[in-house]
């Protein structure tokens, strides 16, 4: 059986560390590990606007955001298929068969949905378009047969539901779907960044994000005010490691060969952890560190971008021809649906037959 890639983000803002080290850095390696068949990278815009309706032109001027964001973390369009959601029709018409297959009650204990409608205060608002996305999730998921979806944690819900709906369709009409496996980070502090002010997750409204797109200064700016271990007030005080952000960026971002080259004192992270637990470590210092850290990661990222920006309509022509192959594929997987829905009439020449014989033998 191939293997198949795909994954892809909401287009609400542009992509800071967390989606990097949560997934797209991970889609990267996976793309030039050369085990995959295919790769296809998807901007969710229509998923976007389920939650976004009434504010269009935020999702349209996130497309190139994030279509560069994606080219300059080193997705390469000539091995990875880039293409926008609202481009490829099948995937509206796979969740409209889906939708038969689940229950608004499973969808009502999707932890994800229930968190997301407690963040938007949406209660007894909710679209409908934005209740049933995981449907359509499944739709993005299974009309490229994708075996393997590399997300972030805050998916795994999506992932669930996407395989019922599989099991479901090929138990009733016939084994066409794939079932995908999830792909997570192994390091636990990718699994989930924190943002600068130590709040749980980065998020545009809070402010507290580290932007892919994010210049030099900027982002050591935001690392020199980050939050720390409020507690440690004197260089000399016994420092908090655990849940403090800085050491989780660096548990998600350093390298051993990062210590002789920024940090000689020390051989690796374990001990700065523990001179900061003992005290005597201030945390300037860490976050010097930090930033010397991250610059190393995020400057050849910073670089490529200000190539893509030179010719902003070729990238748009990149998401053009990928939507056109996304498309076909999926067109293929609509058919081989309908099929086993018994809804190709045209396509079925022995049941036009048949039917005729019933008439006429009248
Ligand atoms: N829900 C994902 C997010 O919020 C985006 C997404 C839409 C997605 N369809 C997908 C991710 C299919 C993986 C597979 O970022």
């Amino acid at each position: 059986m191939s293997k198949i890639i795909l994954t892809g983000d909401r287009p609400t803002g542009k992509l800071h560390i967390g989606h990097y080290v949560g997934s797209i850095k991970r889609r990267v390696e996976l793309q030039n590990s050369g085990e995959y068949d295919e790769t296809f990278i998807m901007i969710a815009d229509a998923q976007a606007l389920t939650d976004n309706a009434d504010t269009p032109e935020k999702v349209r001027q996130n497309i190139v955001e994030v279509a560069l964001d994606y080219l300059s973390c080193g997705l390469d369009p000539k091995i990875s298929t880039l293409f926008i959601q609202s481009q490829i029709p099948e995937l509206c018409e796979l969740s409209f068969y889906y939708m038969n297959l689940v229950t608004v009650s499973r969808l009502q204990r999707n932890p994800t949905v229930k968190s997301e409608i407690q963040m938007r205060n949406f209660e007894a608002s909710i679209p409908v378009g934005f209740f049933t996305y995981p449907i359509s999730q499944a739709a993005d998921i299974t009309a490229f047969k994708a075996t393997t979806v590399p997300v972030g944690e805050d998916q795994l819900p999506m992932l669930e539901q996407t395989k019922e709906i599989v099991r479901r369709f090929n138990m009733i009409y016939d084994e066409v779907l794939v079932e995908p496996d999830v792909l997570l980070s192994e390091n636990k502090a990718c699994l989930r960044l924190p943002g600068t002010d130590g709040k749980a997750k980065m998020s545009k409204s809070l402010n507290n994000c580290i932007y892919l797109s994010d210049t030099e200064d900027d982002v050591k700016k935001k690392i020199m005010n980050m939050f720390t271990d409020p507690n440690h007030i004197r260089v000399d005080d016994p420092g908090q490691v655990e849940g403090n952000p800085v050491f989780i960026y660096l548990d998600a971002f350093a390298k051993p060969e990062h210590f002789a080259e920024y940090f000689p004192d020390y051989q690796n992270l374990s001990e700065v952890k523990e001179h900061y637990s003992r005290g005597g470590l201030g945390d300037v210092k860490i976050k010097r560190f930090l930033n010397n850290v991250l610059q190393e990661e995020l400057a050849p990222i910073r670089a490529r971008r200000k190539e893509y920006e030179k010719d902003i309509p070729a990238v748009y022509e990149i998401l053009r021809k990928g939507s056109e192959k996304a498309e076909a594929v999926a067109a293929q997987t609509l058919s081989e649906v309908k099929r086993a829905m018994r809804i190709n009439y045209f396509e079925d020449m022995d049941y036009i037959n048949e039917q005729s014989k019933k008439f006429t033998n009248k």
